[in-house]
């Protein structure tokens, strides 16, 4: 029950958690003092008070000025109290530090995506440099999301059409959890990612090794590579079960049926269109769920992924 985490809440690795800690247990410590006064006195004088051999009538009591004053005075002072914390607090999460990082968030069903000041686009893995105020602007492509990272005590819903603005500075490096807590959809429990938070040098270091991610790598490995970070595996599996939209094993070369009636055979340009436009040719029995990755890909990365498809139909 202390403010490094341990029994009700997770840890503390933001600057910010220690206030919002501070106050949550104010409120709740307070409402535990009063819940215990006013039901012991109930007890008290149920106990006292009962009705015990012959009927003795009570004398007309109409008010009590100093017990009403008392009563209405206290919960005003703790409710002012409360107000003043909470919204000196509400200005600390929601006044971004001059010199802070700016991260575009943006979030679709059903993953995050991550776009740096140097141009590096990753998915689902948010990482940070300790010690920095980080600066997160974020959109939604479709429905309504919401980016919560408990340990930081940061939580912002993520709105189509708007940008919305949070910020946080870790305290700790380490791994941390992060979770859509909007109900967004039939992928809503799948969206969820990492927050990595690395000394200044690992970060430098993560930036350069992710300028060119397809270094070193065969176009398949870059593609196989791709479907993870950029999130294909949510819905896409590859041992062919069906989840949110159809196995990528064996596809490509396939005859699907489309929801339209209409067939399509898989090939390159199906494969191409599928990624940028997928609401263009629902294969029959999945819903057109998937947002378009057009400005997610690039043309390398298309060719990657349908390089890595390939290799699954052989
Ligand atoms: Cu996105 Cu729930």
């Amino acid at each position: 029950m202390d403010s490094t985490g341990a029994v009700w809440l997770p840890e503390a690795a933001s600057t910010v958690a220690g206030e919002v800690d501070a106050l949550f247990y104010f409120i709740f410590y307070a409402s535990l003092f009063f819940f215990v006064l006013v039901t012991s006195a109930m007890v008290y004088f149920a106990i006292r008070y009962r009705k015990r051999g012959k009927r003795v009538l009570t004398s007309s009591i109409s008010h009590n000025t100093a017990l009403e004053v008392t009563w209405t005075v206290i919960p005003t002072i703790l409710v002012f109290v409360i107000f003043i914390w909470g919204f000196k607090d509400f200005l600390n999460l929601h006044v971004v530090p001059r010199g802070a990082t700016e991260i575009k968030v943006t979030g679709q069903k059903w993953f995050w995506s991550f776009d740096y000041p140097e141009g590096l686009s990753v998915v689902n893995e948010l990482t940070v440099p300790v010690n920095k105020p980080i600066k997160l602007l974020m959109a939604s492509k479709d429905v309504i999301h919401s980016f919560y990272v408990p340990s930081f005590r940061v939580k912002m819903d993520v709105v189509p059409n708007r940008y919305s603005i949070i910020w946080f500075e870790a305290t700790q490096t380490g791994e941390y959890n992060l979770f859509c807590t909007e109900f967004c959809g039939k992928g809503h429990s799948e969206m969820i990612g990492k927050v990595n938070v690395v000394t200044e040098e690992e970060y430098e270091d993560w930036l350069l090794e992710n300028a060119d991610p397809s270094e070193g790598l065969t176009m398949e490995e870059f593609g196989a590579k791709l479907y993870k970070s950029k999130a294909c595996v949510t819905c896409h599996t590859i041992d062919g079960t069906a989840s949110q939209g159809p196995s990528f094993l064996g596809i490509y070369g396939k005859n699907e049926q489309l929801t339209d009636g209409s067939s399509v055979l898989v090939d390159e340009n199906y494969l191409r269109e599928s990624f940028l436009n997928p609401a263009a040719k629902i294969v029959k029995g999945y819903q057109p769920v998937m947002p378009p990755y057009q400005g997610l890909l690039n043309d390398k990365e298309v060719d990657a992924l349908i390089a890595y498809i390939k290799s699954l139909s052989q």
